[in-house]
């Protein structure tokens, strides 16, 4: 008889986003006709089709394999190198420096952020902000590694900060944030960079929203901050970006300078033990995918993507300012596809995601799935067609007048 990961236990018995799927389902088969009308802006999927050029390359990838000279087989585990380059050069055209051989390609953020727990030992002080992307948290719960939660909050406008006074040896940030889109500013990112450099901790970065960030002053990325190369790894994601939820490409950066001692006093690079983690367990993203990827970094790849997303950000400025127009609070939304809100009338998350479901037919996340802090709050997302978003915000503005 095998023994089991009793960390599984100690999860919650379903994934946020399955349960909101469920629940929908649910609703749908007992109220068929209103189920017709009802609106998604729970899950961050996008709704835009590709770019042009994407699709192009796309193309270009699968005529590659209809002829044995151009045929692919196995790619690198890290990714061709050509999509590497566009990576690293993206990364120059915003000022800041990363190496080729520091990224490593894969299907999305979502898997790199989880698998990214196997190359830490037992035994961290591992710091997580609440509320948070679930993922992190579940994924370290079934490791068994204990959590502390970093508040997030009205009062500290959902960005925390470190506390000097404590340690912590692992920190995962997130900004522009999933759920709340707070994002947080250069000297706030350089503070928790020094935070970590004296702790010798390192900062878990997920940057899948940066694409969203319009304001030049915020950075994109953990190594626009000085030091960041000695203590910070960063995810990141087309998904958001460029259209990929269902197509799936991201890239994990580790730099070369991430060493730290092994208990024996062997130094040990975290950039070695995840190219070793990739080529054991991943065989690399597709040639196809990795074509298409590769220009959406080019500048035709970078003026369609900001065309999508410039659509989405109009749809959170029509959430933003019928939530403004209806004197509920509200965080994100401005360098950010997200929308957090806070719960009318003194409800609950959940509460308010069945009041939202039966009164008006629209869906959104409730925070509470996001973590502790969240239970008063809902997060809508900006990624639904324009016509919809408006549609939710009339009957929003129905419901709460
Ligand atoms: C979300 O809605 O939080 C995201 O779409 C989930 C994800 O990126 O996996």
């Amino acid at each position: 008889m095998p023994r089991l990961n009793e960390n599984y236990l100690n999860l919650k018995e379903s994934y946020l986003f399955s349960e909101i799927a469920h629940r929908t389902s649910a609703y749908i088969e007992k109220n068929p006709q209103k189920g017709r009308q009802i609106i998604r802006l729970g899950i961050g999927d996008v709704t835009r089709p590709l770019g042009r050029t994407v699709l192009d390359a796309l193309h270009e990838g699968v005529d590659a394999m209809s002829s044995a000279d151009t045929f692919k087989g196995y790619g690198p585990e890290q990714g061709y190198e050509a999509t590497r380059n566009a990576i690293a050069a993206y990364y120059k055209r915003n000022g800041i420096h990363v190496e080729p051989d520091d990224i490593f390609i894969s299907d999305g953020a979502k898997s790199d952020t989880g698998n990214i727990t196997e190359l830490f030992g037992p035994g961290n002080t591992i710091l997580i902000p609440d509320p948070v992307y679930p993922v992190y948290v579940d994924t370290n719960i079934m490791c068994g590694n204990k959590i502390t939660y970093l508040s997030g909050n009205a009062e500290n406008n959902f960005l925390p900060m470190p506390d000097h006074n404590r340690h912590a040896d692992i920190i995962y940030l997130c900004s522009p944030n999933n759920p709340t889109g707070a994002c947080y500013s250069r000297e706030q990112l350089q503070e928790w960079v020094d935070y970590a450099l004296a702790n010798q901790a390192v900062i878990l970065f997920d940057s899948a929203y940066e694409a969203f960030i319009s304001d030049p002053e915020l950075p994109r990325s953990i190594f626009a901050i000085k030091g960041a190369r000695k203590c910070a790894v960063e995810f990141c994601s087309l998904s958001k970006t460029a259209g990929f939820t269902g197509t799936r490409f991201g890239y994990t950066v580790v730099p070369k300078e991430l060493t730290f001692p092994s208990s024996a006093g062997v130094a040990m690079s975290l950039n070695a033990m995840w190219n070793r983690r990739q080529c054991t367990k991943f065989n690399g993203t597709s040639y196809i995918v990795q074509k298409g990827a590769e220009v959406v970094f080019s500048e035709d790849g970078i003026r369609e993507c900001q065309q999508n997303i410039q659509y989405y950000k109009t749809n959170a400025k029509v959430i933003a300012d019928t939530l403004t127009e209806l004197g509920i609070r509200f965080f994100g939304g401005v360098n950010s596809p997200y929308i957090w809100f806070e719960c009318p009338n003194g409800m609950d998350s959940w509460t308010c995601f069945d009041y939202l479901l039966e009164q008006i037919q629209v869906v959104g996340t409730p925070g509470a799935g996001f973590g502790e802090n969240g239970k008063n709050f809902f997060r809508l997302t900006a990624f639904g067609t324009y016509e919809n978003t408006v549609t939710a915000m009339e009957r929003f503005k129905h419901l709460f007048t």
